[in-house]
């Protein structure tokens, strides 16, 4: 039986670091499974990882055939999961109004549908001790203004994962909802193509590999939820204590 790890948006970012942190800290994995839609990218990853077999599935998660082709795979193989990674993502700042109706529906599809039906295919393969980690955001603390469909995706996977650890902690399954504030990747290039990035989210702004680091360590410590940095802390207080509608208000200002 072949124990592994998947991780999707592994192209770039923190998907990208998972696998590299995946491939030093955990032991006994066989391969680590990486998706993406980039192969090239993937093709470079592989060559990096020294020690753990990498297998490369290019799937865009926002096409249909890419579900029954992996879930064909994972029937072939009939692996152990011992790792999922859902880090595929993206964000579109500015205005509802001002978005595509493609791209407003396109977080959605990505952000919520895309990881919910990678987490559901994936679950017959995990075990007693595996781990899933779900990339939420500091995002879904609370309703964001111009960022309001993200901020909203975000809120879905840190409501789901934190119901979903519940569910099956009875089966010794973790799940981690991972709640960074602004971290250094591509993300922005995207998110930010139509405005200039808020100065504060520069301000504190982290490496993607500490905020990795950091939700290993608080996977491992059984937390629901993982926040990199103190700032970010501060805020998920703020949030808790506020109506929402107050911090959309702050927000939109
Ligand atoms: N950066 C931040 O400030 C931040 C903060 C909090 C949470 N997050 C969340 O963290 C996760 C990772 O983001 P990141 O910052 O690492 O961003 P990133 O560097 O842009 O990585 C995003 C990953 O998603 C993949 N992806 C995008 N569209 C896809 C599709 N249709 N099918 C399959 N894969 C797709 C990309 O690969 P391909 O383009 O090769 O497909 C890439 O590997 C996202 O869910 C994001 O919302 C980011």
């Amino acid at each position: 039986m072949r124990n592994i790890a998947l991780v999707t948006g592994a192209s770039s970012g923190m998907g990208k670091e998972f696998v590299r942190e995946i491939s030093k800290k955990y032991k006994g994995l066989d391969e680590i499974w990486v998706v993406a839609r980039r192969r090239e990218r993937l093709r470079e990853l592989k060559k990096e990882i020294i020690g753990t077999r990498v297998r490369i599935l290019p799937l865009d998660l926002m096409k249909e055939e890419s579900f029954e082709r992996l879930k064909m795979v994972l029937a072939k193989e009939q692996p152990v999961v011992r790792i999922l990674v859902n880090a595929s993502g993206y964000g579109i700042s500015g205005s509802f109004e001002h978005q595509t109706e493609e791209d407003a529906a396109g977080m959605i599809h990505l952000n919520c549908e895309a990881l919910t039906r990678i987490t559901y295919l994936v679950l017959p393969y995990l075990r007693r001790g595996s781990f899933i980690y779900q990339m939420a955001s500091s995002a879904g603390f609370a309703p964001q203004p111009n960022f309001t469909v993200y901020a909203a995706t975000k809120a879905y996977v840190k409501s789901f994962s934190i119901a979903l650890r519940q569910e099956l902690s009875y089966q010794g399954i973790r799940v981690i909802a991972v709640c960074p504030g602004p971290v250094k990747t591509e993300f922005f290039d995207r998110a930010y193509e139509q405005e200039e990035v808020k100065f504060y989210k520069k301000f504190v702004m982290a490496a993607p590999k500490k905020v990795v680091r950091k939700a290993i360590r608080d996977a491992r410590k059984n937390k629901a939820v993982s926040v990199y940095g103190m700032t970010m802390k501060v805020i998920r207080v703020i949030c808790k204590l506020l109506p929402g509608r107050w911090i959309a208000k702050i927000m939109g200002k």
